[in-house]
């Protein structure tokens, strides 16, 4: 008898991908590989682990892929001010590109033929874990049970989990889908379909209501060097502890939900509830310091390199030469990136309320308006002659009309 051909599923011990793995081995006779990748989300790896091979799974892999996530995907993100038409900070979109990494070196250690993953057909997630595993290994094949199978409901698969003994905690489940790691959650589905409805209290993971934070401002200081962020309040902490810090801290003080309309990939709008506290208050920091030490033909230059980059990421194309490009170029300028941010946490708000570098370009002579100004006032006039030069002739051939 021939080998079963095996697949390798990113698995995150959910009813989705539990029932994905019977049915890759009642409906397709494959062997099926679980991945299960750690990526900030709270799950308990013994409990994944028994949970896989209980399931039918003839392997599980529990990959830690935190640090990587933290050093390869948000801090470029970070550098690139990445945020999706102003609201979403891509934590899942920078997820999937890692995830796809994951499954591709399984599959090429186990000799698997292809790939699994959980995502729908009219999602933007399926994309980015097609286009990923398509740029990273072009032989494998992608199967991906949502957008092939005959279940038309949760409450089908739960029935088809039942008959076939797979185990599943429906008790645990919440009537959303959430997805949730280091750089933020992503609810959405149930009562958010509609547009209207003010997302209920009970949706947030990560940030408390507003009337719940304390009633005093928290004050903090964050220090970069070199475009990293450094320490948090003088002490030094790596990549990883900063996120889950500023994710803590920020949540406590209600900072970094966002509520919107987007528009997917595939054409269609919907309704996503995100909280990201930690990219919130980084990306104030680095974002203002960057206005203190770089020159403003690069600040002004680089908006239209953040808005093309944060649609490659959205849109999959994170294993393309241009976002490699884009990313040579935006840690180009961070050798200067150095200083400290002072910020106000209050209230469901954080506020830039000071700043300092010894490599700012901020000129108090130049700026202030008291006695030690320094600044030549009467080039002023001459500077305004030559500006308004081509506006005044422009004006003055109306007038002869
Ligand atoms: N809309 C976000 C994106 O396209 C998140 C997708 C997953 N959302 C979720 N709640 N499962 O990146």
């Amino acid at each position: 008898m021939s080998e079963k051909k095996k697949v390798v599923l990113a698995y995150s011990g959910g009813l989705d991908t539990s029932v994905i793995i019977k049915w890759l081995i009642l409906q397709h006779q494959y062997e099926v590989i679980a991945v299960y990748a750690d990526i900030g989300q709270t799950g308990d790896a013994q409990a994944i682990r028994e949970k896989a091979y209980a399931t039918g799974a003839s392997k599980i892999y529990i990959e830690d892929l935190r640090k990587d996530l933290v050093d390869e995907f948000c801090l470029p993100a970070l550098w690139a001010h990445a945020v999706y038409e102003d609201r979403y900070y891509l934590s899942a979109a920078i997820s999937r590109p890692l995830i796809a990494r994951a499954l591709v070196d399984v599959a090429e250690k186990e000799g698997a033929q292809a790939v699994a993953h959980g995502s729908t057909g009219k999602g933007n997630d399926q994309v980015r874990f097609d286009v990923s595993v398509m740029a990273l290994n072009p032989r494998l094949e992608i199967v991906a049970p949502l957008r092939d199978w005959e279940f038309g409901s949760r409450q089908q698969e739960i029935e088809y989990a039942k008959q076939h003994n797979i185990p599943i905690d429906i008790t645990k489940d919440k009537p959303y889908s959430i997805d949730y790691n280091l750089w933020g959650a992503c609810i959405e589905c149930g009562v958010l379909e509609d547009p209207w409805l003010e997302p209920p209290e009970d949706i947030y993971m990560l940030t408390r209501a507003v009337a719940a934070t304390p009633d005093e401002p928290r004050y903090i200081e964050l220090a970069f060097e070199q475009g990293r962020p450094l320490s948090l309040d003088g002490k030094k902490l790596s990549l990883l502890d900063m996120v889950q810090e500023l994710n803590r801290l920020g949540g406590e003080y209600g900072v970094g939900r966002s509520d919107m309309v987007e528009n997917r990939l595939v054409g269609i709008k919907s309704r996503e509830v995100y909280e990201a506290p930690a990219p919130t208050i980084l990306h104030l920091a680095h974002a203002e310091l960057e206005k203190l030490v770089l020159d403003k033909e690069t600040i002004h230059f680089k908006r239209h390199l953040s808005q093309k980059y944060t649609q490659l990421i959205y849109d999959g194309l994170w294993f393309s030469p241009l976002r490699e490009a884009l990313d040579a170029f935006f840690a180009q300028i961070q050798p200067v990136v150095t200083g400290v941010i002072r910020l106000k946490l209050h209230k469901g708000s954080c506020m830039v309320v000071g700043r300092k570098s010894d490599n700012s370009l901020y000129d108090f002579s130049l700026a202030t308006y008291d006695e030690q100004d320094a600044f030549d006032h009467k080039v002023g006039e001459s500077f305004c002659k030559i500006w308004g030069l081509p506006l005044k002739v422009l004006a003055e051939r109306d007038k002869r009309k």
